[in-house]
Formats: C-alpha cells, sequence, structure tokens
C-alpha cells in the first residue's frame, strides 16, 4: 500500500485483518500476515520481515497481533506492503506452522502466499533439502519461497529483479497456484502471478471512479490490493470505506459500490513497486499482449452484510423470495409466455441441435442438475445426463463435438468443475456456464452461459444459490421448448408457477418457528434420513448434505424407490425419517414407502402438501407446504430443509457459516 498520508502500523495490520475477515468464509482453519519489521538500514529500508500466524480463526490472529510487544503498533510508515492469507488446509494439519505466509529461511528473506496446489513439491522439495534447505512445515507451498531463495543465491553475480526471479520460480512449478512475494531484498516491493488459480487486483486511483477499459500500463499513485477471490472485493470497499471518507461517502449516497479490478490470466506477472503497479507477461509468452483492462464491478454494500441475522446462512434462506425474483427479473415476459436468457440466446440453434446435455457440478450445484434433469429432458427431449466433476473427470468420460456442457457452480471456481470445462472445451463440445459469479473463471472460460443473480452467497452451506441454479436450469428448458406446440400447455403451466414462486416462497417461510420446535426434538440424534423419489429427490441429497455440512449428524438423501434395496434395514421406531410425499406423479409410490415406514415402527416426520388428510393421519408429524407445478415443488420443498439444518446446527452449538473441515470455494482438486 502506497500512502498519501502516513499511515500507522496500527492500521495496516486493521486493513489486513478486515480483509481476512471478509475472505475467512472460504476457508478459515489458520490465518497470518507478513509486514516489514521495525528493522532498517542505512537508506530507511526495512531489512526484515515479521510473520504473524495463528491457528484458528481470524480473530484469533487479530489478538495475537496486539499480543506482539516486537512489534511498534504506533509507528508511522509512507508506503507499505503487507500480504496476509487465510489457509483451508490440502497439506498438513492446520497449525501455525503449515499457515502462510511461508519463509525462504529463519531470516525471512523471501515469503509467500499461495492457494492452490502444486503437485511436483516432493521432488522440489527433495532436490532443495539435498541442497541444504531445512522445511519446517508440511505444505506443498513452502518449496516456493525455499525455491526462490535457491534462485536468488545462485545469481548472485548478476543483478536480477524481483518479477525476474519469480518468473525462474514458477517455471518449476507445476499444478495451480495464485502467489503473493515479497522480500527483505526487495523492499516496498511484491510479485503477485498466477496459474490455473483466480487472481485478481484490485485497484484504487484518481481515476478509478470514472474508468473503464483503460489498459493497465500506468502508474497508479493509490493502493493496490491484491486477492484471489472476486468475493474479496468487498472487503477491499470495506477496507476502503474506513480509511477513505470520500470513498464512503461515496458509497453511501449511491445505491452501487463500484469497485476496480484487474483480472490476471495465467502467467501475467505483476509488480508493485513503490505504490506504482506494473504487469508484463511470463518471458516465453513474449509477445502476447500484456494490456489488461481495469473492469468495474457493481456489488452493493448491503449485500453483504448480516443484518439482524444470526448468521449470513440464515440471511441467505430468508433472502429467497428475492433472490429467485431476481434470477427471472427481464428474463421472462409473462404476457407472452417467453424467456429470454440473454447468454444462451445466440447458442439456442446449435443447442437444439445437439447430441446430449450434460450437467456438471460438485456439491449443492450438482442437486441442482439432479433437481431439474427431469423437467429438461422433458422440454428439450434430449438425453440428459448430470455428472459429479470428479467422477466424469476419473472416468475419463467420452465427451463430442456435439454435446452440450452445463457448468454448474456458484462460485465459478471450483476447481473440479473448471477442470472438468477444460477437458470438455478440449473435446471441442460447447460448454455453457451457470454461474453466481460474474467474472469467475467458469463464466469466463465457457462460450456461453446465465446468470444466476442470486447476490453473493456467503454462508459456506449453499442455499440461495441452489434455488436460483433451480430456477435458471428450468428457464433454459422453456427457452429451448418456445416453439413445440404440443408442450405449450406445459410451458404455460410452469411460467404460471414460477411467477407464483416468490409469494410461495414467502409462506414456506413462515414454518420457521414449527420447524425449529421440530429440530428441538431433534437434535441430539446422530443420525437423519431423508426420503422421497421423482422431482423431490434432488430435494431429499440436498437437504441431507445440509445437515451433514453444518450439523456434524450423518444424514443421508435416499431415493423412496430403493427404500426396499437397502435402507428399509435401517428403519426402527428410534431412527429419525424425513419424507417427501408431495402431489405429483410419484404420490402413490411415496404413500408406499410410507406404510413400509410405519409399518416397521418408524415415526416419519412428512413434508407434504397443505390439505392431504391422507398423509396428515400416518405422519408423527408433518410439515405442510403449498402446492405448486410438480416440477418446481423442489423449490419449495428444500426451504423446510435448509432451515432444519440451520435450527440443529445452532441448537447444536456450531458456527453455522464456518462449518469445521468445509469451505465456501474448493479451488483445489
Ligand atoms: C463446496 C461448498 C458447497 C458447494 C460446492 C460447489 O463444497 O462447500 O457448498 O456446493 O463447493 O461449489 P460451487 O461454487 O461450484 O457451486
Amino acid at each position: 500500500l502506497n500512502y498519501r498520508v502516513p499511515r500507522t502500523r496500527k492500521e495496516i495490520f486493521d486493513t489486513l485483518v478486515k480483509g481476512l475477515q471478509r475472505l475467512e468464509y472460504r476457508g478459515y482453519d489458520s490465518a497470518g500476515v507478513g509486514v516489514d519489521g521495525p528493522r532498517k538500514n542505512d537508506n530507511g529500508d526495512n531489512v526484515n520481515i515479521c510473520l504473524i500466524k495463528k491457528r484458528g480463526k481470524v480473530k484469533a490472529l487479530d489478538e495475537e497481533l496486539y499480543k506482539n510487544d516486537s512489534i511498534d503498533l504506533d509507528i508511522e510508515l509512507d508506503t507499505h506492503f503487507g500480504i496476509a492469507h487465510t489457509r483451508w488446509a490440502t497439506h498438513g494439519e492446520p497449525n501455525a506452522v503449515n499457515c502462510h505466509p511461508h519463509r525462504s529461511d529463519k531470516n525471512n528473506e523471501f515469503v509467500v502466499i499461495h492457494n492452490g496446489i502444486i503437485t511436483n513439491y516432493k521432488e522440489l522439495r527433495k532436490y532443495l533439502k539435498s541442497k541444504g534447505y531445512k522445511f519446517e512445515s508440511e505444505t506443498d507451498t513452502e518449496v516456493i519461497p525455499k525455491l526462490i531463495k535457491y534462485v536468488y543465491d545462485n545469481s548472485e553475480n548478476d543483478y536480477v529483479s524481483f518479477s525476474t526471479l519469480v518468473e525462474r520460480v514458477i517455471q518449476q512449478l507445476e499444478g495451480a497456484f495464485a502467489l503473493v512475494f515479497k522480500s527483505i531484498h526487495f523492499p516496498g516491493e511484491a510479485i503477485a502471478t498466477r496459474r490455473g488459480s483466480p487472481l485478481l487486483i484490485g485497484v484504487r486511483s484518481k481515476y478509478e471512479l470514472s474508468m473503464e477499459q483503460i489498459p493497465i500500463q500506468y502508474n497508479s499513485t493509490g493502493e493496490t490490493l491484491i486477492f484471489n477471490t472476486e468475493c474479496v472485493l468487498h472487503s477491499y470497499l470495506l477496507v476502503i470505506s474506513c480509511h477513505y471518507m470520500y470513498l464512503f461517502m461515496y458509497c453511501v449516497l449511491l445505491p452501487c459500490s463500484l469497485h476496480a479490478v484487474i483480472y490476471l490470466q495465467d502467467d501475467d506477472i505483476a509488480a508493485v513497486a513503490e505504490g506504482k503497479l506494473s504487469l508484463h507477461r511470463m518471458s516465453r509468452c513474449a509477445g502476447e499482449d500484456p494490456n489488461r483492462a481495469i473492469q468495474t464491478l457493481q456489488m452493493e454494500l448491503q449485500q453483504i452484510m448480516k443484518g439482524n441475522f444470526k448468521a449470513f446462512m440464515q440471511k441467505e434462506i430468508f433472502e429467497q423470495p428475492e433472490s429467485v425474483f431476481n434470477t427471472m427479473r427481464g428474463r421472462i415476459c409473462f404476457d407472452t409466455n417467453t424467456v429470454v436468457l440473454g447468454g444462451l440466446k445466440d447458442h439456442l440453434k446449435e443447442i437444439r441441435r445437439c447430441r446430449r446435455l450434460i450437467l456438471i457440478g460438485c456439491g449443492t450445484s450438482f442437486h441442482a442438475g439432479v433437481a431439474t434433469r427431469q423437467i429438461l429432458e422433458e422440454l428439450t427431449e434430449l438425453p440428459v445426463m448430470v455428472e459429479l466433476a470428479s467422477d466424469f473427470l476419473d472416468r475419463i468420460t467420452p465427451v463430442f463435438r456435439d454435446d452440450v456442457c452445463f457448468f454448474i457452480s456458484q462460485s465459478g471456481e471450483t476447481a473440479d468443475t473448471l477442470m472438468t470445462l477444460r477437458y470438455c472445451q478440449g473435446r471441442g463440445a460447447l460448454t455453457v456456464g451457470v454461474t453466481n459469479t460474474v467474472g469467475s473463471s467458469i463464466s469466463r472460460e465457457t462460450d456461453c452461459g446465465v446468470h444466476i443473480n442470486a447476490g453473493p452467497e456467503i454462508g459456506v452451506a449453499s442455499t440461495k444459490a441452489y434455488t436460483s441454479q433451480f430456477v435458471a436450469l428450468t428457464m433454459f428448458g422453456l427457452m429451448m421448448s418456445e416453439d413445440r406446440i404440443s408442450l405449450q400447455k406445459r410451458r404455460l403451466e410452469i411460467i404460471n408457477g414460477l411467477r407464483m414462486l416468490p409469494g410461495l416462497i414467502k409462506e414456506v417461510l413462515t414454518l420457521d418457528d414449527q420447524i425449529r420446535s421440530i429440530a428441538s426434538e431433534l437434535y441430539q440424534q446422530r443420525s437423519l434420513l431423508v426420503m422421497g423419489r421423482g422431482y423431490n429427490y434432488a430435494t431429499c441429497m440436498e437437504g441431507a448434505l445440509k445437515i451433514k455440512e453444518i450439523t456434524y449428524m450423518h444424514s443421508e438423501g435416499i431415493l423412496a424407490g430403493e427404500l426396499k434395496h437397502g435402507p428399509l434395514a435401517l428403519i426402527d421406531k428410534h431412527m429419525p425419517v424425513i419424507m417427501i410425499i408431495m402431489k405429483d406423479a410419484c404420490y402413490t409410490k411415496c404413500h408406499n414407502a410410507l406404510q413400509q415406514v410405519t409399518a416397521r415402527q418408524g415415526r416419519p416426520i412428512i413434508l407434504c402438501c397443505q390439505d392431504d388428510p391422507e398423509i396428515t393421519k400416518n405422519a408423527y408429524k408433518t410439515i405442510e407446504l403449498p402446492q405448486t407445478v410438480d416440477c418446481l415443488q423442489g423449490v419449495l420443498s428444500v426451504i423446510p430443509l435448509q432451515l432444519m439444518s440451520f435450527h440443529l446446527a445452532v441448537l447444536r452449538g456450531y458456527d453455522v457459516d464456518c462449518p469445521r473441515n468445509l469451505a465456501k470455494s474448493v479451488t483445489v482438486e
């Protein structure tokens, strides 16, 4: 950071910590910062780097900063480059040593933060060990600071710039990385680079509020903060809003806040020195255009505040009437019964001619594919496969030029999904992104796509993104079937259903108290089964995933059709079971499953439609939902399970937004 007026180290810490707090939801088993240490040489340059790292949440790191007596918090600095990172462990247990920044040696000559995975780290580690380097952590990352020191020590006779050193290092790395380097040999400088992992630079300069598409070869006189997720731009804004009153005013006066960012591409090297940013391509890419546009993103500040809710997840569950509406906003004309998804319309002919549709995702996004498969089969009259990204790659699944592959991802950054996208692209398929994050890797790398417009989702357990993905995919089916005369009646029914959906979601949310009271009877149980079939099978899987993710209870989504092939053995009077029985084509079959469960003394809690006496009399308890079109019922039936998981987690005393071992966005394989 290059300040116009001197800043105290305390302000620098606060800047970094606030940024980390905004990032925390992405991974949070430990956190660390690297800042210039107190020692200076005769030129006034900082000659040491101070690393402070802590296991646990950012709050623990924040407390640690103030405990460290060796750091003078009140000292004023004109220029400073601090780096900070929250970690979600992939190699090595969560502890302070494994946490970033990692260092080259005890003098902290080079320090590095890394997001991604270095796949050839074992070979590099072995080599560096043979050269006498001592490793202190179990991470893959630690080879990077060691390697840069090795390169630096071995080029002593000629002056090598910081960015050249970095370039020499990344030539040796395999895997995926977004990296930021800092070194005592290059005070006030930092280098950032990426390959495979996303990396953005948030730029604040005097041009910021008006610039669009200005090439990045200029000298910024403001601060440059380097982040590896788009979402952290929120923190950038918040950080700035605390320190710079005029920008804060700007944010308050206008409904939207502007964020200027540069998306780095693979093998871009960004260097910050004396607060000025420059960008170039790695030398092996010489001749390629290094200019990167500064793009302006719009984000409403209130969208990322928790408001009166206890947790972001709870807020996001209750936002669904609006988020689902926003997914449809401006895309459905209820007068003419037409649906237009702008990002797909130019590719519609090609999609209609395709051999099959393949819906690919992970976790909740995969479930959105399961939830809409049946209606897409009906409306598109095409074979539809739904695939887990990791499994799709493991199988080396055949993909053809006339396949259309959908990549469903809230974050747009999930590594498994992104790699499957590249795999399908390499085989010539048309690729379609269904993401919630404009500018994410998946939205940029796909041929075309739909933005689900659900607004930022912060809670690790995905909720509103699921219902918006559900609606967006259904809208795609409607768009595909626009000129099929035989499907018009069905289309009309669904379009009307979509129109009513936000109101019905509101109605479902009024069941919150009832669901909390059921949760208070269940929260000490070890297991919870969720059973259903047809359109509501995806709800079972998604509901069980929510319960697992945040309550740590064992939970399984069971296809009721499979009950007699195994799961029935689990049923007795002690096993809690939630059954979903809606008035659709599977109603009678679900009823049979209910009989089988009650015959084994099971005491099911049943999610059913309002006014269904037949079901109510067989249930231990019921949660009654308004009825909608069969293919949209899953949007409503998932909400009680989202609420149930939330209340169970609160009652069990867990942190809903930060479930153990999980991260919002999994950018490693
Ligand atoms: C992680 C999250 C899940 C999410 C999945 C896919 O596992 O914890 O909530 O469903 O990633 O994420 P994506 O951003 O691709 O939808």
